[in-house]
């Protein structure tokens, strides 16, 4: 059961925010952009997860991230020397993910909301095939787009159709069996010159392997695709973090919780950032 986040991408749709720092580091209000995703994959009990970034951006990415060691994971580090697509991921995560189940999860898709991480490491525990998780948009032309049957069922997933013949949107976290790099290792580059994650889901479809799985309205998947989004998704997490007193992905948090690490593991990370709320609410935590 291994994890990859995907945190490759020029982010040229966010210029000039994005020219020297990626994408997946921008704070998404308090906490960089990647702690969702990394967040997420801890609560459905993913310890082992491969980082892929731009060349230019790994070295940020281990100073911020390290070995995973303090949050009780493992991470490992690849690069992807050209955005060359999603499904491009799993071949060079080929070594990593060995004969394991994988989850991928893009670095910019921030979910939140109850049942998430159920559902994944529901996905997980699959042995065979694939999941793909679907969510309502009012604009799925932005999306790849699946439609479906009176059941449920796929029939068909397009990536950008113009025409999009559903509101179901694929998000940006996949479960795939032991096969999915050799699959992948199959695609040809599309019109855009990338290896499709679409096409890779396809043939899990055409061979009657792939499953939806559909997130309910109660869960937000927030958009961080624009300079506006960004904003937004940080005015969410904000709105919701105060009103609550908690944190939204914490992976200091997620850790204790987990029974990876200690309550005096927790207060050390709590205390480097005592002049923050996020630190003082870790505080909290730690004092029970
Ligand atoms: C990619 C996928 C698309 C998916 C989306 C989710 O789009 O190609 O199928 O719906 O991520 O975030 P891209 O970010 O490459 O435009």
């Amino acid at each position: 059961m291994k994890g990859i986040v995907l945190s490759g991408g020029a982010g040229t749709r966010l210029f000039p925010a994005t020219k020297v720092v990626s994408k997946q580091l921008l704070p998404v209000y308090d906490k960089p952009m990647i702690y969702y995703p990394i967040s997420l994959l801890m609560m459905a009990g993913i310890r082992e997860i491969l980082i892929i970034t731009a060349p230019e951006s790994l070295d940020q990415f281990q100073n911020l991230l390290g070995t995973g060691a303090q949050w009780g994971l493992k991470f490992s580090y690849l690069i992807q020397p050209r955005p060359e697509g999603i499904a491009q991921a799993l071949i060079l995560g080929r070594n990593f993910i060995q004969d394991d189940s994988v989850t991928l999860i893009l670095g910019d898709n921030i979910f939140w909301g109850e049942g998430l991480a159920e559902m994944v490491s529901h996905a997980i525990r699959q042995k065979q095939g694939a999941t793909i998780f679907l969510y309502r948009v009012h604009d799925p032309e932005r999306y790849g787009v699946a439609t479906i049957d009176q059941q449920g069922k796929i029939l068909e997933i397009e990536e950008k159709p113009k025409k999009p013949k559903s509101n179901f949107a694929v998000t940006g976290l996949y479960c795939y069996d032991y096969h999915a790099a050799e699959y992948a290792s199959m695609l040809k580059p599309s019109g855009r010159g990338e290896l499709e994650i679409t096409e890779l889901n396809r043939i899990y479809l055409q061979k009657g392997e792939l499953r939806a799985e559909y997130i309910g309205r109660g869960v937000a998947w927030l958009d961080t695709g624009t300079h506006q989004a960004l904003l937004q998704a940080a005015m969410f997490v904000e709105s919701i973090q105060e009103r609550q007193g908690l944190l939204i992905a914490a992976p200091e948090e997620i850790a204790y919780r987990m029974g990876y690490i200690s309550t005096k593991q927790l207060l050390e990370q709590a205390q480097m950032m005592r002049n923050t709320n996020y630190g003082n609410i870790l505080i909290h935590i730690a004092q029970g």
